[in-house]
C-alpha cells in the first residue's frame, strides 16, 4: 500500500511537470505569439512564475518518492537474502531524471530570473531572449521526460 501510494504521488507529479510543459509549449506559446511583446512577456512571466513554483514541488516529490521506492525494494531484497541491483530502466529513469532536474534548476534560477529582471525593467528585447532560452530548455526537458516515460513503460 505504501509502495503504491509512493508510485501514485510519483506519477501524479510527473503528470504535472510533463503535462505542464506540453501545455506551455504547444498551446500557450503559439497563442501568446499573437500578443505584442509587452503583453506577451508579462503574461508568460506570470504563467511561468506559477508553473515553476508547482514544478519545484513536483521535482521534490518525484525525487523523494523515486528514491524511497528504490530504497524499499533494495531493503526488501537484501532482507530476503538476495543482492540488489537496480533494474536498467530504473537506472535510466534516475539518471535522466537528475539531468531534467538540473536543467529545471538552470531554467528557474538563471533564465527565469533574467526574464523577471527584463519584465521589471520593461526591457522587452532582453525579455524575448530570456523567454526564447527558456523555451529551448523546456523542449529539451520535455523530450527527456517523454523518453523516460516511454522507456519505463515499454521496457
Ligand atoms: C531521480 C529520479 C527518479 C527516480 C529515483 C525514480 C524511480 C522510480 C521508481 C523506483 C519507480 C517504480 C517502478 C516500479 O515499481 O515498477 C518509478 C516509477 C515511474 N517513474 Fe520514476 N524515478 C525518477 C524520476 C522520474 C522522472 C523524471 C519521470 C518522468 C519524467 C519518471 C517516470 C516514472 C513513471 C511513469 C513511473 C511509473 C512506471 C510504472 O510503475 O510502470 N520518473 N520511478
Amino acid at each position: 500500500m505504501l509502495y503504491n501510494s509512493l508510485q501514485l504521488l510519483h506519477v501524479l507529479s510527473v503528470i504535472v511537470w510533463v503535462g505542464g510543459m506540453v501545455f506551455a509549449h504547444f498551446f500557450l506559446r503559439p497563442a501568446a505569439l499573437q500578443l505584442e511583446p509587452p503583453e506577451r512577456l508579462r503574461l508568460m512571466h506570470e504563467v511561468l512564475r506559477r508553473f515553476f513554483a508547482a514544478v519545484s514541488v513536483a521535482v521534490l516529490v518525484v525525487l523523494g518518492t523515486g528514491l524511497w521506492m528504490v530504497g524499499r525494494v533494495a531493503k526488501q531484497t537484501v532482507q530476503a537474502g538476495g543482492s540488489f541491483a537496480m533494474p536498467l530502466d530504473w537506472t535510466i529513469m534516475a539518471a535522466l531524471g537528475l539531468v531534467m532536474m538540473a536543467i529545471f534548476g538552470h531554467i528557474r534560477f538563471a533564465l527565469f530570473k533574467r526574464l523577471q529582471r527584463a519584465v521589471a525593467a520593461s526591457d522587452w528585447p532582453a525579455g524575448g531572449q530570456a523567454l526564447a532560452a527558456i523555451r529551448t530548455w523546456v523542449s529539451v526537458n520535455l523530450a527527456l521526460g517523454v523518453t523516460i516515460v516511454a522507456i519505463t513503460l515499454l521496457y
